[in-house]
């Protein structure tokens, strides 16, 4: 028996869909972004060589913290109780399992990826190829559910984020200084913190499971703060992808020595 629009009872249109509009470039560009970002960050993570710049003290997004005492002298913040990662292992694998789980279960990468690369539909008014609904409710997809914890780790890097920033602000004579870098790094830190804090499960954590918000007036203000970030949530959300690609592929160029950083003092 057909299911989906071909289903009995339903009108037979034989016109795939009727709309007119260029419905095709939200897909199309959404899914050449995230192929794109998906294919750099796997490179990135296995080179495991240029995501610190010794003499800036830049260090890129996708490596921090670093944690491992196979990480290059001054890079870990943190210290490094992993010990050694063996060589077929990324260094940074804890670092992306938490922000690649919390980017591929964040609710607006979730209709991007449906709507390019599962084509689940590609658009409203769209019917999609696939025969049979069955939600997010079976393994794998049933592990989306698991946003709000990746939010909690992403919250977490977003401070590591931010003290990498800090550091960043670093004189070649030991002292303060700034240079192109510094700017880049702070730009894609501000894009972090907008994505992260615009999420949905933050929005549901700060004002979530209340009766009413006038017995709870610092949760009501830091839900209207969310909400009003939340509404650019997906903008966001492909922002911050492309300031963490830009930010990692400068600090790389810096530390391989493809090019010096411009300073602005120091
Ligand atoms: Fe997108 Fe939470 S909904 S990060």
């Amino acid at each position: 028996m057909k299911a989906g629009v071909g289903a009995p009872g339903r009108a037979q249109i034989p016109e795939r869909t009727f709309r007119t509009d260029g419905w095709r470039v939200y897909p199309l560009t959404t899914g050449a972004i995230l192929i794109f970002f998906i294919l750099y960050a796997t490179v990135r993570i296995f080179m495991n060589q240029w995501y610190w710049a010794p003499e800036e003290h830049y260090l890129t997004p996708l490596y921090s913290p670093c944690l491992s005492t196979s990480c290059v002298p001054g890079s870990s913040h943190f210290g490094q109780p992993m010990g050694e990662i063996p060589a077929f292992l990324p260094m940074a694998f804890i670092t992306f399992v938490i922000l690649a789980g919390f980017r591929g279960t964040c609710y607006y990468y979730r209709k991007a990826g449906y709507r390019s690369l599962f084509m689940a539909p590609a658009a409203c008014a769209v019917p999609e190829p696939h025969k049979k609904y069955t939600g997010e409710s079976k393994f794998p997809l049933v592990i989306l559910n698991a946003h709000r914890y990746f939010f909690y780790g992403a919250l977490v890097f977003a401070c590591i984020n931010i003290y990498d920033a800090v550091l960043s602000f670093h004189g070649k004579d030991g002292g303060i200084g700034m240079g192109v870098g510094t700017v880049i790094i702070l730009i894609n830190v501000a894009m972090l913190l907008a994505y992260t804090l615009s999420c949905h499960a933050c929005r549901h954590i700060v004002g979530g499971r209340l009766k009413n918000f006038s017995k709870h007036p610092l949760r009501y203000r830091y839900w209207t703060f969310v909400s009003k970030l939340n509404v650019r949530h997906g903008q966001f959300a492909m922002i911050s992808l492309v300031t963490v690609i830009l930010t990692d592929a400068y600090i790389m160029a810096v530390a391989a020595g493809w090019i010096t950083d411009l300073r602005i003092f120091n």
